[in-house]
């Protein structure tokens, strides 16, 4: 699988000949300023919650792109209510085959309203599988128990989970996710991006390493091959 950042939590991933872009928000994003939304045109786009870092650039690219837009039910309503017209819904604990591989819509514990005010349903995270890859995609989260349950059925070869406390779990919390996820290859997202939630990246490194697990912090426009 290929993975591209272009910031926050949002990542381009290549993986079962298809792209997936996830939780975009690239124009608002100082920090992703040399990112340009134009050039980017995913088969599918996976939204994990209504919140406007995460859904901000959504409705441009989905129109520009006619993406499949996966995401729980509220959510796609909201995106058809705004023009979108190719959305798949789902819900927590349902899987469904796409021509890419599988996508399990997991729990999330978090809170989820649309920038509008209309409702964004429940927050999500995504465990995506096909022939050659299988990862978790936390989305917002704090650390949960129910994340043990991941690997009873999934061997994830990474996990994108949040490392910038404040808002999600910090992380020290998720050294401890991926233990529960039986994985030992972290990528970390929802960082640096507002002063709530800057990190110290020496200390985040060595934390990770003293637990022996490895942490891709990506530059933003940077690709990550897994
Ligand atoms: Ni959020
Ligand atoms: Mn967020």
């Amino acid at each position: 699988m290929k993975v591209t950042y272009y910031g926050h939590s949002c990542f381009e991933v290549i993986s079962g000949g298809k792209s997936m872009l996830f939780d975009p928000f690239i124009t608002p994003n100082p920090l992703a300023s040399s990112v340009n939304i134009s050039n980017i045109n995913p088969d599918y786009m996976l939204i994990s919650h209504g919140h406007e870092d995460h859904v901000a650039d959504a409705v441009s690219i989905a129109k520009q792109s006619n993406c499949t837009c996966i995401s729980i039910w509220e959510l796609t309503a909201w995106l058809t209510s705004k023009g979108v017209s190719n959305v798949h819904p789902m819900n927590i604990g349902g899987s469904r085959e796409f021509d890419f591989g599988t996508v399990k819509m997991v729990n999330a514990v978090h809170s989820s309203t649309m920038p509008d005010g209309m409702p964004g349903g429940a927050p999500t995270g995504f465990v995506i599988q096909n022939a050659e890859d299988c990862f978790y995609y936390a989305g917002d989260t704090a650390l949960h128990s129910d994340m043990q349950l991941i690997p009873r059925r999934h061997k994830l070869k990474c996990a994108f989970l949040p490392i910038g406390s404040n808002f999600t779990m910090d992380a020290i919390d998720a050294i401890e996710a991926a233990r529960m996820l039986g994985t030992n290859t972290v990528i970390g997202m929802h960082y640096d991006t507002f002063g709530y939630i800057t990190i110290n990246h020496e200390e985040t490194h060595r934390a990770f390493q003293l637990a022996g697990i490895n942490l891709h912090l990506l530059k933003i426009g940077e690709t990550l091959t897994l």
